[in-house]
């Protein structure tokens, strides 16, 4: 059944090996962040046997699923208020900002008799979660109520970079978060286990040798899946692009003039679209749209094939330039970009095929 996600596990357990053997080389602990494919389970399964430390998700439904693991689990994203259950029954360990839902997890560590660890987010000015760096008083404040708490363990610190911000890792950033752990542990005389410093796009950072001394774990998404560092959007050497494809099927192909023809006004998603005239060409519709994947972060694997468009349940392609006879009912493979992972293991209506 189309469309479909063809998971090549083989390109997955080498895109695996490969980045762990950088990040565990560099002398961090690895989380891998299984959220960008939906913490598929076969997938899971070579993480399972693998030597990475940590299974990392943002989402706890999906942490749920890795019940029994030998591994760590890790909450990506700040815990709600209102899963402090949940996050102590389901993580080892969550990413935290507020005080007053770090008491909330210790309440239901006491109920859970747990310790649960967090890391405490620092800003270093990608201006998504954290403490702002600068507030040294608020970050002294937080520490000294976590230290008050039974049930909470104070395992660290953390950063993340690039996701809102675009703000790009390096020595000079990084060395801050090093220099606030080191202020912590001479203030309150404890012990600061990890220092995570950031996601794919410090990966880079490794072979530069720039990582700073003191930054010892990494939580990497993307790199793994798609073997690329995400600071630079550089391909990492030995990795796959095309552990993932997408299949979808034409099921319109025909010869139509390229611009919309009558007064124009905003798309099926509120957008005004601008149209290039390229005369006549030979376009395809094909059962794949918006709901399942990103277009813009699609990329035909026919290189002679272009994406003019889409709406929900549709993706219009320029057949012009393709020498190959492709006709009704063929199929289109793509290569996909992050957000387009994103959608296609989100969506319910894209089939996933395993390549063994
Ligand atoms: C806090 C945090 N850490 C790490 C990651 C992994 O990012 P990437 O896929 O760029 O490695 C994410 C996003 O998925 C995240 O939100």
């Amino acid at each position: 059944m189309y469309p479909r996600l063809v998971i090549d596990l083989k390109k997955v357990k080498n895109n695996l090996d490969k980045i762990t053997e950088m990040v565990k080389g560099s002398g961090c602990s690895l989380m891998i962040v299984t959220k960008g494919y939906c913490a598929d389970m076969e997938i899971y399964k070579l993480l399972e046997e693998s030597n990475i430390d940590y299974l990392a998700d943002s989402r706890i439904q999906n942490l749920r699923k890795y019940e029994g693991t030998k591994k760590e689990r890790v909450l990506l994203r700040l815990p709600m208020m209102s899963e402090a259950e949940e996050v102590v029954a389901h993580a080892d360990l969550s990413l935290n900002s507020e005080i007053e839902t770090i008491r909330k997890l210790n309440e239901a560590a006491i109920n859970q008799n747990k310790k649960h660890k967090i890391l405490l987010m620092i800003d270093l000015g990608d201006l998504r979660e954290g403490i702002f760096f600068k507030d040294e008083d608020e970050i002294y404040h937080v520490v000294e109520e976590i230290l008050k708490l039974s049930n909470i363990e104070l395992y660290g610190l953390g950063v993340n970079l690039t996701c809102y911000g675009a703000v790009i890792p390096k020595q000079d950033n990084l060395s801050i978060l090093v220099e606030i752990a080191v202020k912590i542990e001479k203030k309150f005389n404890i012990k600061l286990q990890m220092l995570s410093g950031g996601n794919s796009s410090s990966v880079y950072l490794i072979d530069k040798k720039e990582l700073p001394e003191g930054i010892n774990n990494l939580r990497v998404g993307e790199a793994f899946l798609l073997g690329d560092e995400t600071a630079y959007s550089q391909m990492l050497e030995g990795f796959y692009d095309d552990a993932f494809t997408l299949e979808a099927e034409i099921i319109e192909l025909k010869e139509k003039q390229s611009v919309p023809i009558g007064e124009t006004g905003v798309d099926a998603f509120g957008n005004k679209p601008v149209y290039e005239d390229l005369g006549v060409i030979k376009r395809a519709i094909i059962a794949v749209g918006r709901q399942d994947v990103d277009p813009d972060n699609l990329h035909p694997i026919d290189s002679e094939i272009s994406i003019l468009g889409a709406s929900s349940d549709h993706l219009i392609l320029n057949m012009n330039n393709t020498d190959k006879k492709y006709k009704v009912g063929d199929v289109v493979k793509f290569k996909l970009s992050y957000s387009s992972l994103l959608r296609a293991t989100t969506s319910s209506y894209v089939e996933k095929i395993y390549l063994r």
